[in-house]
């Protein structure tokens, strides 16, 4: 092996050709194929009934798959029950038992698989630390609050260190600043502990805060698996250029296509340049995204040199503390949104004309919406 180079870290999980159907007829999972490598964190991100919990529970030995194989560190696993998987589990509604200890729910898992006494209380003493709640050892679920409760089950599923973790939504139910500080401490435990975590999510951004990569669902079908910054940066289609981050969607049709790079005259008028991505040539339909973080706003009366200038009327503008929304109307679309600093805000006004400028390069052409 040449000096430097890096080896991907072996897969853990393998999922081969893998469908799913429960009636027999519709595939709620289409044709999955996946590698989840070892310490890695990936996130299943998808809207509701994209096949993300069915995977999941695949992977657990709560379904069976109606075709394909999955293989957990390199041996196919269905004949292997869930509790002799080595996963341990995390779901948004904790499921905790209601009349056991802390203590004693965390040490469930254990009890389970026959560990000793001393060994049980020395790792239930190091998960309760883990958590930083040692002090609520002998109170019962009860008596928890929500991230209390949910702490309680990120110890359960951990403390037997099972090789792979599985999290369904399991910050779902707690408010938006305390989800967001679960969302560190799971990170931080993963980077810690290196353990290998699937996680599901139907939340963007708590994807792209907490995942090494993340598989975007549609449908049943696998749309894109990237790193967050890949999947912001270059989607595939307009399906995960719209669910990942905000968009600005513009229709129009191909022109001329050359090289990277296409022609589209748009719908509502005007002719833009923008990375050729998924357009299968000219004449084709294609809807346009523009992310309004690669957006600016000049004078109309400014020299009209350069790409990618199209009239605009400005139509409101929003505060939002560390930055500002214009909403304008542009070739059709009137709800396209410019990211500005905050203090920008005072130069626009409603029903002023102005013309949007943006690079070629942050154009993408993909497929109609
Ligand atoms: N036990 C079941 N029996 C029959 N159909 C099911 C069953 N579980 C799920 N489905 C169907 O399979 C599809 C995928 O469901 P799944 O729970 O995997 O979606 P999901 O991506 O987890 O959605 P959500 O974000 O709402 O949790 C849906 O159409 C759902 O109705
Ligand atoms: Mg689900």
């Amino acid at each position: 092996m040449e000096a430097g180079m890096v080896t991907p870290a072996p897969a853990l999980v393998r999922f081969s050709g893998i469908q799913k159907t429960y009636d027999g007829e519709f595939l709620v999972v289409k044709n999955l194929d996946l590698d989840i490598r070892r310490g890695e964190f990936i996130t299943l991100l998808g809207p509701s009934g994209s096949g993300k919990t069915t995977t999941l529970m695949m992977l657990a030995g709560f379904e069976v798959p109606t075709h394909g194989e999955i293989y957990l560190a390199d041996r196919p696993i269905k004949n292997v029950p869930p509790h002799k998987r080595d996963i341990g589990m995390v779901f948004q509604n904790y499921a905790l038992f209601p009349h056991l200890t802390i203590a004693e729910n965390i040490a469930f898992p254990l009890s389970v698989r026959n560990t000793n006494k001393a060994e049980t209380q020395e790792r239930v003493k190091a998960a309760l630390r883990m958590i930083k709640m040692e002090t609520l050892a002998q109170r019962r679920p009860g008596q928890l609050s929500g991230g209390q409760q949910q702490r309680v089950a990120l110890a359960r599923a951990l403390v037997f260190n099972p090789q792979l973790v599985l999290m369904d939504e399991p910050l779902g139910a707690l408010d938006k600043r305390l989800r967001e500080q679960m969302q560190l401490e799971i990170k931080q435990l993963h980077e810690t502990m290196g353990i290998t975590v699937v996680y599901v999510t139907h939340d963007q951004s708590e994807a792209l805060t907490m995942s090494d990569r993340i598989a975007v669902f549609n449908d049943g079908i696998v749309q894109q698996i990237d790193r967050p910054d890949a999947l912001y940066e270059h989607p595939v289609n307009s399906f995960v250029a719209h669910f990942i981050g905000e968009n600005n969607v513009l229709a129009g049709t191909v022109e001329t296509i050359e090289k990277e790079y296409c022609r589209v005259a748009l719908a509502g008028g005007g002719v833009v340049t923008a990375r050729a991505i998924n357009v299968s040539g000219a004449g084709a339909s294609t809807s346009l995204s523009v992310r309004p973080e690669r957006i600016a706003i000049v004078s109309d009366r400014t020299s009209s040199e350069g790409p990618n200038r199209l009239p605009a009327k400005v139509q409101n503008t929003i505060y939002l503390g560390d930055h500002a929304l214009a909403v304008l109307d542009v070739a059709g679309n009137r709800e396209f949104m410019v990211k500005l600093q905050p203090g920008a805000r005072d130069n626009l006004r409603p029903g002023e004309s102005v013309v949007v400028t943006f690079r070629p390069e942050d154009c993408l052409a993909l497929d109609p919406v």
